[in-house]
């Protein structure tokens, strides 16, 4: 996104703010001073009111709670997160602050501290804190499992066998879109993969389903399934081309 682009709904957006109030109302020497000279978002930085509405002035007459949080503060301008055909639950909702804190870790796309940008991770116990703040970590805890996650062949769990490695795991996001997915279960239709979109090539089944990425051969999962485990997908290294 340009900002270029969108600045005309950046004015718009506070235009519209009515009562809310004003950045320099907000933070002075006795007030959120913590937050002074401090950027709330990248690039542009909202006034206060952008996202906090106050429309009784209950918060300037002595109310210690803060202005409420308009409702799609974040999607009135990033409205591209939600074109998907399927969203994320708190995307629906756009309860985007679940996930990130505009008064927080600036680095990392508002994202709480540690959560990686890598497509590989070492998996160990805090990985993917931010997941699994909301989803149960069992999901990739057991080799075997009949119940713990729907990604499974027969027993094997799917999960385990892609992302618990402690060399070079897969990512949630080299299959699953962070906001929603034009696929069930918010499977991507394609991942980065270097400079290449790599297809996922996904489709589900009444039992399981298949996916025919860049990275190995089509494969089936099947829950019904009593055959063999299929063989580990190959190392990342020799992954590269196909
Ligand atoms: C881009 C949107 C956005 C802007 C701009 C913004 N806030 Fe917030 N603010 C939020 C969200 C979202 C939360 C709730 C965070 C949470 O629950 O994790 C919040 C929470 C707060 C809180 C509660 C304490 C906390 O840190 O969680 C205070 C106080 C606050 N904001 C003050 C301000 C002030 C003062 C400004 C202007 C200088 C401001 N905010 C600008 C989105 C924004
Ligand atoms: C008034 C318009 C506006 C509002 C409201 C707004 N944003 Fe933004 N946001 C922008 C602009 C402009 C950028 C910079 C875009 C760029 O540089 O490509 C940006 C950048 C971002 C980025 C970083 C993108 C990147 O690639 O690093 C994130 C994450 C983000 N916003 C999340 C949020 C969230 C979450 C909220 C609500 C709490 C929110 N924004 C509210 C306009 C807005
Ligand atoms: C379930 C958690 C979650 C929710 C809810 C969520 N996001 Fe995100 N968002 C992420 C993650 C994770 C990334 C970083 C993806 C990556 O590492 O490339 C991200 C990235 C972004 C970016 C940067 C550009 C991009 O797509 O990578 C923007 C802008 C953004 N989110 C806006 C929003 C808005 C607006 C909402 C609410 C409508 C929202 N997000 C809700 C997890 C979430
Ligand atoms: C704020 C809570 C929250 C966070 C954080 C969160 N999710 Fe979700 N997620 C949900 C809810 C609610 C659902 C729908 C109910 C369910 O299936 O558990 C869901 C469903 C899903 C689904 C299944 C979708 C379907 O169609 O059945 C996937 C896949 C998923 N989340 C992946 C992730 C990933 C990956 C992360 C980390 C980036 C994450 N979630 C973080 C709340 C969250
Ligand atoms: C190799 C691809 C792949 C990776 C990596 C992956 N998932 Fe999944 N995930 C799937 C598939 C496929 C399904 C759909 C299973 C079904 O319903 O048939 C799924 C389903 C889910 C569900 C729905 C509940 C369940 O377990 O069936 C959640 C939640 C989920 N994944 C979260 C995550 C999180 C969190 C991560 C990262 C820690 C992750 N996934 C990594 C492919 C993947």
């Amino acid at each position: 996104m340009k900002v270029v682009k969108i600045l005309p709904i950046i004015l718009a957006a506070l235009l519209l703010a009515g009562h809310s109030v004003a950045r320099a109302a907000c933070v002075t020497a006795d007030c959120h001073a913590g937050l002074a000279g401090k950027s709330i978002h990248p690039g542009e930085t909202p006034d206060c009111g952008a996202c906090h509405i106050d429309t009784e002035d209950k918060h300037a007459k002595g109310d210690k709670a803060p202005p409420a949080l308009k409702g799609g503060m974040c999607a009135s301008c990033h409205d591209d997160v939600l074109k998907y055909q399927y969203l994320h639950s708190p995307v629906t909702a756009k309860n985007c602050h679940l996930c990130h804190n505009p008064h927080g870790d600036l680095e990392r796309k508002l994202l709480p501290a540690g959560y990686s940008d890598q497509l590989f991770i070492n998996y160990d116990k805090e990985s993917y804190k931010l997941c699994f703040s909301c989803h149960k970590r069992d999901l990739l805890m057991f080799p075997d499992t009949s119940y713990s996650t729907e990604f499974r062949n027969g027993m094997v769990n799917l999960h385990y066998l892609h992302v618990n490695k402690t060399n070079r795991g897969r990512s949630c996001k080299l299959c699953h879109g962070m906001h929603g997915a034009d696929q069930p279960k918010l499977m991507a239709d394609r991942v980065s993969f270097g400079n290449w979109r790599m297809p996922v090539g996904f489709a589900k089944t009444e039992t399981g389903g298949s996916c025919a990425p860049g990275c190995h051969e089509p494969r089936l999962y099947d829950r019904k399934a009593k055959s063999a485990p299929p063989p580990p997908p190959r190392a990342p290294a020799a992954e590269k081309t196909k």
